[in-house]
């Protein structure tokens, strides 16, 4: 997840110390590539960019040196265009008489980029940051000030983003914010503008936060806010905040985990607005339609995902998907796998070493390696035909929950236009999704300390939610240290039964189209003592018959899975605290596994 950062001051002075400090608060979040643009008084800008960590590419480009009355520095998580130093922010105008640098995805970068060119703008690099840039010069190329360009640049620009620049010629720094964050700090002698609050506290703790649609203007000593709308002042008061910079990285939250969990229905939301605009899912349809076999690759909980998409392939598209574990693709099909065939290669990393072994095997035989990845750059990444990147920006906590949101949404979009259904109805999810956050949490949070204790559980599913089963029983197992088993419902009576005594826990996690399957398996367990908890939208076969029913809001069945999973990321995260864990670093786990 790219990071901004901008700051106006009255006097000329050494600006680049200051500005490497806030990229290196920026580093959290996650990136590839780090550039520092300072604008003299003379209008004169300096611009030093490179792929690599804040310090060094501070120290390789010699930041320290940089001067200036106003100051940029960009972190990009590469989305648009390969991490390289021509892609890196921020970017110039045409001429050099603009500078800026955006935080987010411009979705309609490549038909903008063509537009630019059209006209006559130079066009440097494939990234979208860049195209914030022109988007704003063609307005003032025509005779507008800035920030009616700006204004008129926001209606071209298409998707979630924030992106701040300078005028070389003026003596101030806009900025916009349009589904990213955006932060202003007022400092005594100048202003600041960040993606977020940890690059800012150190600085200030007087804040106005920008909304969306919302433009604003920064000098030395005030800021002015406008509406991009109709261009109207709006007034805000400042805030002072409190909160501590650990707490500002989280976000407000606790753990990461809390913040990526609720982080799910915006990062959906931003990546169903790429994927409308993506000409790369065409072409990832096109090879999977002509596959002679399909398979889906992944570990853990991508490998969960993998199995969803099996499904989502099969029900809308006609299409018969392998989901296999990635390491169990050499012994389980390698002597069958031919140059006809397509891998869909998830990972959240893209850098599991399971994933690329099976992977090399892949491309040894042939096949078309197409990836869905999280980490830009990755190995899976570079390796793939085609890739469609997941955009959830950086999933710090080890247990991974957007990640697998997002490879849900893609594999369910990828399935409906194989199958030529239209995606729109898809749009409906991430507010589906926020309703469910804000349903669940309180029931979750009732049901929990029934749960703490327990050592033991399952966790069953069917259909459309047997994955879910598996992923909700892998979180729980994760970093609840508890045993949890992941099922499918109709397996639980051929031999897992035997388990079940007084009070013993299973969870049940129902689609709308299951009940009765999933109603005989909970008395299965209730007549033996045990405690059934029901997941699933509100049904009178499902309160009469479980003891607990975590109700989810009515959906579609096919939406159903991804509102199910997250009572279950919830609950996995409130028996880890309550029981004196951390989230986000489990023992003996890493974030990435790179080992066989
Ligand atoms: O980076 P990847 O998606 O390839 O990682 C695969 C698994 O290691 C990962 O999903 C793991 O299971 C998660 N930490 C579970 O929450």
């Amino acid at each position: 997840m790219c990071g901004i950062f901008g700051i106006v001051t009255t006097e000329e002075g050494p600006l680049g110390d200051l500005l490497t400090a806030a990229g290196r608060r920026l580093s959290y979040r996650g990136y590839d590539s780090v550039g520092c643009a300072t604008i003299g008084a003379d209008g004169v800008v300096d611009l030093r960019k490179d792929v690599g960590k804040v310090d060094e590419v501070a120290t390789r480009h010699n930041f320290a040196a940089m001067r200036g009355r106003r100051g940029i520095v960009q972190l990009r998580w590469a989305t648009f265009g390969h991490p390289s130093q021509a892609n890196a922010q921020p970017h110039l105008d045409s001429d050099g008489d603009l500078v800026g640098a955006h935080n987010g995805n411009v979705v309609n970068n490549v038909e903008l980029r063509q537009q630019f060119i059209a006209e006559g703008l130079t066009v440097r690099s494939a990234n979208d940051g860049e195209s914030c840039v022109h988007a704003v010069e063609r307005y003032v190329d025509r005779g507008h000030d800035m920030v009616t360009a700006i204004r008129r640049a926001y209606a071209d620009l298409e998707g979630d983003y924030a992106f701040v620049i300078a005028a070389t010629r003026e003596d101030c720094l806009y900025a916009i914010k349009k589904g990213s964050g955006l932060v202003v700090g007022l400092i005594d002698g100048a202003t600041c503008i960040s993606s977020d609050l940890p690059s800012i506290l150190p600085l200030t703790r007087r804040i106005v936060r920008v909304q969306d649609g919302e433009i604003v203007t920064l000098w030395p000593d005030r800021i002015e806010l406008r509406r991009v709308a109709d261009g109207a002042l709006v007034q805000r008061e400042p805030e002072w905040v409190t909160e501590s910079m650990d707490a500002a990285a989280k976000g407000g939250y606790t753990h990461f985990m809390l913040k990526e969990i609720h982080e799910q229905p915006q990062v959906a939301r931003e990546l169903l607005h790429l994927l409308d605009a993506s000409a790369d899912v065409a072409a990832m349809v096109e090879r999977m339609r002509a596959a002679r076999h399909l398979y889906l690759l992944g570990c853990g909980t991508s490998y969960h995902a993998c199995i969803l998409g099996a499904v989502y392939m099969a029900r809308l598209a006609g299409r018969a998907a392998i989901p296999i574990l990635a390491p169990q693709f050499l012994p389980q099909y390698g002597p069958a796998v031919g140059p006809e065939d397509v891998g869909v290669f998830v990972s959240q990393s893209g850098e599991t070493k399971d994933v690329l072994d099976a992977l090399a095997l892949a491309q040894g035989k042939g096949m078309t390696v197409l990836g869905l990845v999280n980490v830009i750059g990755s190995t899976l990444m570079r390796e793939s035909a085609v890739h469609l990147p997941l955009t959830c920006g950086y999933e710090i906590s080890v247990p991974a929950t957007k990640t697998f949101t997002n490879q849900v949404v893609a594999f369910l979009y990828l399935a409906l236009r194989m199958g030529g259904h239209p995606t729109a109805p898809l749009a409906a999810l991430p507010d589906l999704m926020d309703r469910t956050l804000a349903a669940i949490e309180p029931q979750v949070t009732a049901l929990a300390p029934a749960l703490v204790a327990q050592q033991d559980l399952y966790c069953l599913g069917y259909g459309l939610t047997y994955p879910i089963a598996l992923e909700g029983a892998l979180k729980l197992k994760e970093i609840t240290y508890a045993h949890c088993e992941g099922m499918l419902s109709t397996e639980f009576k051929h031999g897992p039964l035997s388990a079940v005594r007084d009070d013993y826990p299973v969870l049940f996690v129902a689609g709308p189209e299951d009940v009765p399957r999933l109603v005989s398996g909970i008395n299965e367990t209730t007549c033996r003592g045990g405690r059934a908890i029901a997941i699933g939208q509100e049904d009178a076969r499902l309160r009469a018959n479980a003891h607990d029913l975590i109700v989810l809001p009515d959906a579609d069945a096919l939406f159903n899975p991804l509102l199910a999973v997250l009572p279950l990321q919830c609950l996995a995260y409130e028996i880890s605290v309550a029981r004196g864990f951390d989230p986000d670093f489990p023992r003996n786990l890493s974030k990435t596994l790179t080992v066989d």
